[in-house]
């Protein structure tokens, strides 16, 4: 009976939303959704273009796509629960994330048979489920032998979602993967010809540079600019486009968590100031929305460095670095400076009444 009414309830928001104006087509303003997220239908989808669901998992056993009991139900109506916010809205199915053990990814992938059991299997969960495209999220080849297979993968899948939609007549589906913040990881560098063959672009995983787990001092986790020996976003882009990928083809991370550290002093506050390890949370991760709740109950003081472009806050021992609506500004200006094509957040659940998704958006059309 409530699956009724429900229905009706949707319908009825379909036709009141239905002439809103498309987003521009050409420009990649996606985001990540996974079950901690919050519900599907709260996402205000007319600040996206795309919409990743995360994430499908890979059985080790048959190679295959899976979808765990827990998602079954919210992955099967992702696709058309957005579309009656947002009928323009393209989504794609993620597989992997940091669920799946990449040794699954590898065993998979170093075999030409079950290479094929998976791109078999991925295009018919998403064609079944209704997702325009499908992500691939392994975190990460690690050997010279794991990229090449990654390449493989890369050009097989290509050629078989070509192939189904010759025979289905439907688009193709869209193809792109989820990867670390530069080509090179160690001494190994990703098979840049078979992304730029097979993928239609890269989400470029800008964030996590620095975390509480291991670093014994502040860090801003996901800071655009540094000396140029550091890590950071814009060398890491920048490294993409010297090993041959048209800017055109990346998409830029945005993080809407941070990282809470314990100082060592409450006096020594700086980013790179000593500390001991996580705050607030066991890893020390928290949403952008926990941070700014955090910042106002404690009355934290609060910090925009534009210089390497990252916030962070502080009160008494706790130190916490994210990513603020400045930094989201900044950003995405240097997203679309640069010739990118946009930008995608993790996680849309993090946001704060939209606060940040919308600075993002309205930056990015403010720009030409
Ligand atoms: C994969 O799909 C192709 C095209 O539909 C088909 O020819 C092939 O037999 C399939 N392979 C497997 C292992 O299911
Ligand atoms: C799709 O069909 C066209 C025309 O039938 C053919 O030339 C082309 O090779 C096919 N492509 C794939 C990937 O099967
Ligand atoms: C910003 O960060 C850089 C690098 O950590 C530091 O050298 C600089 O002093 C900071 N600026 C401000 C205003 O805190």
């Amino acid at each position: 009976m409530a699956f009724v009414s429900q229905n009706h309830i949707v319908l009825f928001f379909c036709l009141l939303l239905f002439r809103l104006s498309a987003a521009d087509q050409d420009a990649v303003k996606a985001g990540y959704w996974y079950r901690g997220s919050g519900s599907v239908s709260d996402i205000d989808s007319s600040l996206f273009t795309h919409l990743f669901c995360a994430f499908a998992g890979l059985n080790p056993d048959t190679n295959e796509v899976t979808i765990s009991d827990d998602n079954e139900d919210a992955f099967s109506t992702f696709t058309r629960t957005l579309q009656c916010s947002n009928p323009s809205i393209t989504t794609l199915l993620s597989i992997g994330g940091g669920e799946t053990d990449p040794h699954s990814f590898v065993s998979m992938a170093k075999n030409p048979s079950s290479r094929e059991i998976f791109i078999n299997s991925s295009i018919n969960i998403a064609r079944f489920y209704g997702f325009h495209g499908l992500d691939l999220a392994w975190e990460s080849p690690t050997t010279a032998d794991e990229m090449s297979y990654f390449g493989l993968l890369l050009d097989e899948w290509r050629t078989a979602v070509d192939a189904e939609s010759n025979e289905s007549g439907e688009s193709p589906l869209i193809l792109t993967a989820a990867v670390h913040y530069s080509p090179d990881i160690g001494s190994v560098t990703f098979p840049v010809d078979s992304i730029r063959r097979s993928l239609d672009w890269i989400n470029v995983v800008a964030f996590d540079y620095y975390t509480p787990s291991w670093a014994p001092f502040t860090g801003a986790h996901a800071l655009l600019y540094d000396l140029p020996n550091r890590v950071s976003t814009s060398s890491g882009i920048r490294a993409w486009i010297d090993s041959g990928l048209a800017p055109d083809t990346l998409v830029l991370g945005l993080p809407y968590y941070g990282y809470a550290w314990k100082l060592k002093k409450s006096g020594n506050h700086g980013v790179g100031a000593r500390a001991n390890g996580p705050a607030v949370t066991k890893d020390g991760e928290m949403t952008y929305r926990k941070i700014k709740e955090f910042i106002k109950k404690k009355r934290a003081k609060s910090i925009y460095n534009s210089t390497i472009v990252a916030n962070y806050c502080y009160s008494g021992t706790t130190w916490i670095g994210y990513d603020d609506v400045q930094a989201i500004k900044t950003k995405v200006f240097y997203a679309k400076d640069q010739g990118l094509l946009g930008y995608f957040v993790w996680h849309v659940g993090g946001d704060k009444n939209w606060v940040l998704s919308q600075k993002a958006s309205s930056t990015w059309d403010s720009l030409e």
